[in-house]
């Protein structure tokens, strides 16, 4: 479907997306305004300047579009293939702020390396295991594309990296995807994190009457051993994500997709987050008060916790962009590690901020409609990684990688930001 991204550099370009044609064609007018007054008067965005931005990004000042002008076609949901004023074929770096530069770095690529047109054998549950250099992810469970129902299990699928060619420039190439055999106690995969102690995490959405559950599984034997399948007797509504604070103690979400996706009864707990001490095993709630939590992260010094909530998409019931697209930040108690003093953190302007991760300049990575949308710790929206597409979420695979699941396709991004934790 996609052809190779071109190098962009400030120019709008003349081929716009079809969704995007008038939006594009008005915008763009105002957008090469923009460039040729800002090329006379602003020295950041002065002739050498615009010839050094790096491969495959395009810079939209947000000054460009604040005020649009009065032919322009508004965007009426947040579920189309996203805002893209340039047209630019995707994938491709859309910067907003420069700091999204020092992300970057001097020579960025982003290119798709795996694809399966009819199976969205890449969702959730991106686990990046070093010594292994491979990443473990999940199929879509119940939603489209899936292959997975009340009746079937989804899949958990591995990419070597040591399959990447010595260089990657944008154009797609596909590396091979090893489907893992696991045992029957993992149904429904839909959230990892790890390696922990040496093992994969995984968060199971549970199918059926079979419960959601936290698992580990060992990556090269793939023995699995059920951490956590009960709060105090009662199953959880439907497992979602996960995460490991610095501490050690594991943080994870609960809510309704199971259910919303018809592979799970109906729900009978609140939507929350959770905290399991993996010694112990004592489990206790952290946050509620959601729509529908979802994804969860720390920043690398434990202190602030971020959770989604993705209330504006619910599976049958359908998407409804007045709910919540909507990341929180709470502070994280230092004794009893409830989170506390929660804020708004972000909304996101294109589907909803599904899994998150945070860089080592506490920098926010959310999937979203269009791709994976960057805020700084200020929360100023500064770049996306656009595909044009859905991203549930992403990883790092050490420094310098950024793996991101987009259903039928994996990107991987050659960037300068390294990940807050040894953990994905
Ligand atoms: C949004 O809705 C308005 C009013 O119905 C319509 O004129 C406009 O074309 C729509 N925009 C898009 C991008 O479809
Ligand atoms: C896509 O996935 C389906 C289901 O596993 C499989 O049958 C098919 O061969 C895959 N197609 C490609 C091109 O890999
Ligand atoms: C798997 O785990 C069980 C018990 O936890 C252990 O007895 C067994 O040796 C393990 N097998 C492998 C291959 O690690
Ligand atoms: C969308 O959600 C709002 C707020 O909950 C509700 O008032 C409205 O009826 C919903 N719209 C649809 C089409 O369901
Ligand atoms: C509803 O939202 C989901 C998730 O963002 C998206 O994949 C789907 O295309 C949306 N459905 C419609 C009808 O817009």
């Amino acid at each position: 479907m996609e052809k190779a991204p071109k190098d962009l550099k400030l120019v709008p370009q003349s081929r716009p997306s079809k969704s995007m044609l008038s939006a594009t064609v008005s915008i763009s007018v105002c957008f090469l305004a923009y460039i040729v007054f800002s090329l006379a008067k602003d020295p950041l965005s002065s002739r050498d300047d615009a010839a050094s931005l790096p491969p495959q990004s395009v810079l939209v000042d947000p000054a460009s579009f604040a005020a649009m002008g009065p032919n322009a076609i508004f965007r009426n949901n947040s579920f189309d293939a996203g805002f893209n004023p340039t047209g630019t074929e995707p994938p491709f770096f859309q910067i907003f702020d420069p700091s999204f530069l020092q992300i970057l770095g001097g020579s960025p690529s982003i290119t798709q390396i795996a694809s399966n047109a009819t199976f969205a054998f890449a969702h959730e549950a991106p686990i990046y295991d070093p010594k292994m250099d491979a990443v473990t992810f999940a199929s879509n469970d119940g939603g489209a594309l899936g292959m997975s129902d009340i009746n079937h299990n989804n899949r958990v699928g591995r990419i070597n990296l040591k399959d990447l060619p010595a260089k990657l420039t944008g154009k797609p190439i596909e590396i091979p995807v090893t489907e893992l055999n696991l045992p029957d106690t993992v149904q429904m995969t839909n959230g990892g994190t790890g390696p922990f102690r040496g093992d994969l995490l995984l968060i199971t959405s549970g199918r059926g009457n079979l419960p959601p559950s936290i698992v580990l599984v060992d990556p090269v034997s793939l023995n699995t051993t059920v951490l956590l399948n009960n709060f105090f007797g009662r199953q959880f509504n439907s497992l979602n994500d996960i995460k490991i604070h610095p501490s050690g103690k594991i943080f994870f979400t609960d809510t309704v997709y199971g259910w919303l996706n018809h592979f799970r009864p109906l729900p009978l707990m609140p939507n929350q987050v959770y905290r399991l001490d993996p010694d112990t095993r004592a489990v206790r709630v952290v946050a509620t008060d959601f729509d529908k939590c979802n994804g969860i992260a720390f920043t690398g010094d434990g202190k602030t916790a971020y959770v989604t909530d993705t209330g504006s998409t619910s599976g049958f019931l359908g998407n409804n962009s007045t709910e919540p697209a909507t990341i929180y930040a709470y502070d994280v108690d230092p004794k009893s590690q409830a989170f506390n003093n929660r804020r708004i953190f972000a909304f996101a302007d294109s589907g909803v901020p599904d899994g998150v991760q945070v860089d080592t300049n506490g920098n926010v990575y959310a999937g979203c409609g269009d791709g994976v949308q960057v805020w700084n710790s200020d929360g100023l929206l500064i770049g996306k990684f656009f595909l044009g597409t859905v991203s549930a979420n992403m990883a790092f695979a050490g420094p310098g990688r950024l793996i991101i699941l987009a259903e039928t396709k994996i990107f991987l991004a050659e960037i300068a930001a390294s990940p807050s934790l040894f953990t994905s």
